[in-house]
């Protein structure tokens, strides 16, 4: 006689209540896993019931075989329906864990803000856009050529020390801290073909303490054009189109004798600023003049071919009487609230 099998109700409802507790005690899909592969992997009791069935005897092989099988049917339904409840409960947790509180108030980074110098150089070189002409820079750090002599400086010429220069050690490097931006003339007819239309803004350099209308660094726009038949016609129209779009149509251009080694001839220039605080006036903005043929010829240029005009302004300057600003220092301080009253957002 063969042993009573072990196959009975009392140990396979056993492991149905223990694989029915692992079950519904598990609360995540790994939990779910670790107690699928328990209670329905092979070495699990329900697997051991079954796999016994084999051997018991055949009368009763039909029996035993529901009573396991209709125990391992309860264990996967109970698993099936688990994994559904789990799965929607680990969704609706990541759900909250990701959501975005669309009312919170965000906190601001502090940007900065382009200051109002070079919006307003910006501005000034735009307008030159408008009409066609190029941008260009050169460095800040000049050759003594480009930023005397190719200008048509003499040696010895009063002109050099009317400009208060930083030279630069060693003497014989002749390099200085370019005082202007006529250098930028001469780079641009020696890198360009012509016809040449040019403006070129950018910082400068004198030995000048800062007191409320001179900083030692400050910046310019330097203008050139060089073309076949241009007359001082063109250099008046071109800085009243300026004047115009910085001040409003009732500006005015005003050209007065003066002397510049690389212009000739010469002159100062006026604007006639409708719109002032105190009520219009005339203020002295620049120089300019016809580009002298000695600048011409340093740039390999024949001046019976080809003639032009040039000017150059300052920015402080211009920013100073266009917003009505007392103090220079105020630009170069780094004040953020300078900037704010231009309406910087920061
Ligand atoms: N470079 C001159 C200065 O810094 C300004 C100037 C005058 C520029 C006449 C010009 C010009 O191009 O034609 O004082």
């Amino acid at each position: 006689m063969s042993e009573p099998t072990p196959i009975n109700e009392e140990t396979v409802n056993e492991a149905v209540d223990a694989a029915l507790k692992a079950i519904s005690e598990a609360s995540t899909s790994s939990e779910l896993k670790a107690a699928r592969s328990a209670h329905t992997g092979e070495t699990s009791p329900l697997a051991r019931l079954n796999g016994m069935l084999r051997s018991v005897p055949n009368d009763q092989k039909a029996a035993l075989g529901k009573l396991v099988g209709g125990a391992r049917g309860r264990v996967n339904k109970a698993l099936a329906a688990r994994e559904g409840e789990v799965l929607v409960a680990e969704e609706t947790a990541k759900l909250a864990s990701e959501a975005v509180d669309v009312t919170a108030v965000a906190s601001r980074y502090r940007a900065g803000a382009r200051h109002p110098l070079n919006l307003l150089m910006e501005h000034m070189s735009d307008i030159f856009v408008g009409m066609g002409w190029e941008v260009a820079e050169g460095p800040e750090l000049e050759n003594e050529w480009f930023n005397f002599d190719s200008l048509n400086f003499d040696e010895d010429h009063p002109a050099r020390a009317m400009q208060d220069t930083f030279f630069i050690d060693p003497v014989e490097s002749h390099l200085v801290l370019r005082t202007h931006t006529s250098p930028v003339q001469i780079r641009s007819l020696l890198t360009r073909d012509l016809p040449v239309y040019v403006v070129a803004p950018g910082r400068v350099f004198r030995t000048d303490e800062l007191d409320a209308t001179h900083t030692p660094v400050f910046h310019q726009l330097e203008g050139i054009a060089i073309d076949k038949g241009l007359t001082m016609a063109h250099l008046r129209g071109t800085l009243e189109h300026l004047a115009r779009s910085l001040f409003g149509e009732g500006a005015q251009i005003r050209l007065r004798p003066n002397f510049f080694p690389f212009t000739e001839p010469s002159a100062e220039m006026d604007v006639w600023q409708p719109n002032a605080k105190g009520g219009a006036r005339w203020i002295e903005w620049g120089g300019c003049g016809m580009v002298n043929g000695n600048v011409l010829r340093a740039a390999g240029i024949d001046p019976d071919e080809y003639q032009g005009f040039a000017f150059g302004m300052g920015i402080e300057r211009t920013l100073q009487f266009r917003n009505e600003m007392n103090d220079m220092r105020d630009m170069v301080e780094g004040d953020i609230r300078f900037s704010q009253q231009f309406g910087m957002a920061v």
